[in-house]
């Protein structure tokens, strides 16, 4: 790791550090580190760090670890907080800690201890920038955020929250390999795409409930897809992911044509679920304000109980109750203030039709048979307007394709996504 910057003198330590999953190793202090007195002083600390902290990377991931990734970790500041001297001879145990992990920035605290005693001797804050080849800042590959402690990953289906900018998101996050985003639509939640997420291996699947979803936070006001897709964008980031395929349904294709206007770097696939291009009739943003109203004066149940005969297929209502009774109260615990918020943003949309023809990553459209919210034809005409797009009608399935025929659209997506070229 390159020499930083030494600041010598009382650190401030953050106690909310994630455990690294490096290895504490054992360093002796050796004559020639040792000033004239015959003791460490500062400086010499900060190299006994550095001693451990590839000692550490020796042990656990490897001393290739970054040149691997084709990054280098550049130290950009720290502070020694010099507790107590010691001397040739003296074993000191060094443990380390991650502090904040930011998408390009790693800040590191090690501790360490005298072994004999268990004397706290000297404490480093560190911060690194992660540097290519040519010294640029570049995100922190996830595999390093994960060596690091980075909280990635969860148990399946454990939701973890992450804070795009004052919003908190709740994310379903499993699997390992290239990141396949899923943007669920209205008004429902992630487990939309339960068996997606559940079955897709050998893609690192990401499902959060968007703001006002789910048990996302909720905040009053702040809706438009614009805002959606830079919620999707910031945790991108938190993940440590630079490009993503993204599967938008409904709502959530809005969301996608949105991420394409304004991140089109981060996609690299799309799957458009059950969605259209164009923007709300006259007569459609009509609709949404009844639809408001309906929220705010009689709560998301009312909303439920109109919605769910336009959202599933005639086959799924007739033969799924359990599928019937679990969009109700996906839609029932909505939180009103984004049941609202989502409805003025699609009211607001623009339209996505000029972006259509504009559209160079792989994709691929999916609609139910049944969909009358947005019938076949609808999205054949959107697929015949991408270059090169891809599409698949699912029998027996209605807007809610995902959750009505999960086999068959998961089947249609994995035979998708092997077709794409892995990074
Ligand atoms: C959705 O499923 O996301 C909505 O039905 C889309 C819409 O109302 O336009």
């Amino acid at each position: 790791m390159l020499v930083p910057q030494v600041q010598l003198g009382q650190a401030t330590f953050n106690r909310q550090s994630s455990v690294s999953r490096l290895p504490s190793v054992e360093v002796t202090v050796y004559p020639y580190e040792c000033d004239t007195y015959g003791h460490m002083n500062e400086a010499a600390y900060l190299q006994l760090f550095e001693r451990a902290r590839w000692e550490a990377l020796a042990r656990g991931p490897g001393p290739d670890l970054f040149r691997r990734h084709g990054v280098w970790p550049a130290a950009r500041h720290a502070t020694v907080d010099y507790q107590l001297p010691a001397f040739p001879g003296d074993v000191l145990r060094v443990e380390l800690e991650t502090g904040k992990i930011g998408r390009t920035s790693l800040e590191l605290h090690q501790r360490a201890t005298r072994i004999k005693d268990g004397a706290l001797v000297a404490e480093l804050q560190i911060v690194f920038v992660m540097i290519d080849g040519e010294g640029k800042p570049t995100p922190i590959p996830p595999k390093i955020a994960t060596i690091f402690g980075g909280r990635l990953s969860a148990r399946p289906g454990e939701l973890v929250r992450h804070d795009v900018g004052g919003v908190a998101l709740a994310v379903d996050t499993r699997g390992d390999g290239p990141a396949l985003l899923f943007v669920h639509g209205f008004p429902l939640d992630h487990s939309m795409w339960a068996h997606q997420v559940a079955t897709l291996a050998r893609w690192r699947r990401i499902a959060p409930d968007l703001r006002g979803a789910g048990v996302s936070d909720a905040p009053d006001g702040g809706y438009s897809v614009a805002t959606y897709a830079d919620d999707l964008v910031r945790l991108l980031d938190r993940l440590h992911i630079e490009h993503a395929v993204v599967a938008g349904h409904s709502m959530g294709g809005y969301i996608a044509f949105e991420m394409l206007r304004r991140h089109r770097s981060r996609v690299t696939g799309l799957i458009l679920v059950d969605t259209r291009a164009e923007a709300d009739s006259a007569e459609a943003r009509k609709g949404r304000e009844g639809m408001m109203e309906v929220a705010r004066t009689q709560g998301a149940a009312a909303v439920a109980e109109r919605m769910v005969p336009r959202l599933l297929g005639r086959s799924t209502q007739q033969t799924q109750p359990n599928v019937v009774e679990q969009v109700k109260a996906m839609i029932g615990r909505t939180p009103v203030p984004g049941i609202v918020g989502a409805l003025g943003a699609m009211r607001d949309r623009p339209d996505s039709t000029p972006l259509l023809a504009t559209i160079d990553v792989p994709t691929l459209v999916v609609v139910g048979a049944e969909d009358e919210l947005v019938p076949p034809a609808t999205s054949r005409a959107m697929a015949a307007a991408i270059p090169s797009a891809a599409m698949r009608t699912i029998p027996g399935a209605g807007h809610l394709a995902p959750l009505e025929a999960p086999t068959a659209v998961t089947r249609v997506i994995a035979e998708f996504l092997e077709a794409l070229p892995r990074p």
